[in-house]
């Protein structure tokens, strides 16, 4: 039975690229300190956010702080008026880069984020978002919170952590990101005391604190990792400096969001050897990801991409696997599946100029990639990024 999984899991990592030495124990050495841990990240949460949410919350707070924090925005803004003295206190203690923070190396990837934006925006969207439907614990979590029943609003609240993340200045003072990482961390500490509460969410789990920095490295491999396989595999030029530009970008950011350093991988190398322990092997369906899966590709539904929902389940298909695409349910559509399967490919060569030949299919693929970022970035309606907010409690029903 172990075999059986364990090939299932090395089959399906070999269709996402994720695949290493399956190995369940958290290996640390490979990580930004080069310190081996105390507690595995499984039992690792967060000290110094979660009991302040906890007490925000509990003492009706948060409204007052969404409110406060609206006008805060980027790196260098002052911390906002009207911020309980508490809250304000530990913004000033964890809104700064990290000591071990390269700023070279941030414009780099900042840079590099820029010049690969189609890629990025396809695979963040469709591979890593798809993807987190099949993590069940996120898509469970994220089902259950209050944002779970608005999904376009929550993925593009989402999508507004890669946009400033990948903005060119992200992690300088006139930069979005580390505000933006901060906002987030709390929203999680926020989660981790309201998620307990929820009978539904309490129903389904195997865990009774949500979102432990383990499950934060899990999520992190499924962007980060990923993509960097993906672009890989697509043989998109990457030059080495790049690679580590965009490492690194991804490491501040788990720092940002409270992953102690010490668990944080160092190389791309323990990155994906992590990866293989902690994510593929987890890779499962369940009736909240089904679902959240099926809010996400049917967002589409209410924007022309110039493609069909047939199309859009076989690029899924494409960068996921048909194993996942199977375990949601996604409907074949033949005919899309061959023209994606030899388009896109043919796309990447023109595109980066290792082609002279434009294929006849270019401006549809144009136009899908524009659309998917327009539609998860809400800019169509309002010109700005959806601001994130602390909920104060969990999805009805
Ligand atoms: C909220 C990003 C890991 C569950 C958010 C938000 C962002 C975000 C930007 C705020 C937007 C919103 O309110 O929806 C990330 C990133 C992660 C990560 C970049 C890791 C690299 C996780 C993990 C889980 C999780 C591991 C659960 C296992 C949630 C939930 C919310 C949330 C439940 C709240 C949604 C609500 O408002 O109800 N996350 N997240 N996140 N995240 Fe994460």
């Amino acid at each position: 039975m172990e075999n059986l999984s364990r090939r299932k899991a090395l089959s399906l990592g070999v269709a996402l690229g994720l695949v290493g030495v399956a190995n369940p124990a958290w290996a640390s050495k490979g990580s930004v300190t080069g310190a081996a841990a105390g507690a595995g990240p499984e039992w690792i949460w967060d000290d110094a956010a979660d009991p302040l949410m906890a007490s925000m919350l509990d003492n009706g707070h948060v409204p007052a702080i969404n409110t406060a924090w609206a006008s805060w925005v980027d790196n260098n803004d002052p911390l906002p008026n009207g911020l309980p003295t508490e809250f304000a206190a530990y913004l000033r203690q964890v809104n700064r880069l990290p000591t071990w923070a390269d700023p070279a190396k941030l414009a780099r990837a900042a840079d590099f984020n820029r010049r690969r934006d189609t890629y990025l925006f396809m695979l963040y969207g469709l591979g890593s978002g798809i993807m987190s439907t099949v993590i069940p614990r996120e898509a469970k979590s994220v089902y259950w919170s209050a944002g779970g029943a608005d999904m376009q609003d929550r993925a593009a609240k989402t999508f507004t952590f890669g946009y400033d993340l990948s903005q060119l200045g992200a992690f300088r003072p006139t930069g979005q990101f580390v505000v933006t990482a901060n906002k987030t961390r709390v929203v999680h500490a926020a989660v981790r005391h309201l998620l307990p509460q929820s009978p539904h969410w309490r129903a389904v789990a195997d865990e009774t604190t949500p979102i432990s920095a383990a499950d934060i490295l899990v999520t992190f491999h499924s962007l980060g990792t990923y993509v960097y396989r993906k672009l890989r595999d697509w043989q998109i030029p990457f030059p080495a400096a790049d690679q580590e530009a965009f490492l690194h970008s991804w490491q501040v950011a788990v720092h940002l969001l409270g992953v102690p350093d010490e668990h944080i991988p160092q190389t791309w190398a323990a990155a994906e050897r992590q990866s293989a322990q902690v994510l593929t092997p987890i890779l499962t369906p369940s009736t909240e990801g089904i679902a959240l899966a099926e809010d996400l590709l049917g967002l589409t539904a209410q924007v022309d991409l110039g493609v069909t929902r047939g199309f859009l389940n076989e690029f899924v298909r494409y960068v996921l696997s048909d194993e996942v695409g199977d375990w949601l349910g996604l409907k074949r559509d033949y005919v899309s599946a061959a023209l994606v399967r030899t388009a896109w490919p043919a796309y990447i060569l023109f595109r980066e100029g290792l082609s002279p030949v434009m294929p006849g299919t270019f401006y549809m693929f144009d136009q899908f990639v524009r659309a998917l970022a327009m539609l998860f970035l809400n800019k169509g309606s309002s010109g700005t990024t959806t601001p994130i907010t602390i909920p104060t409690g969990n999805r009805a029903a």
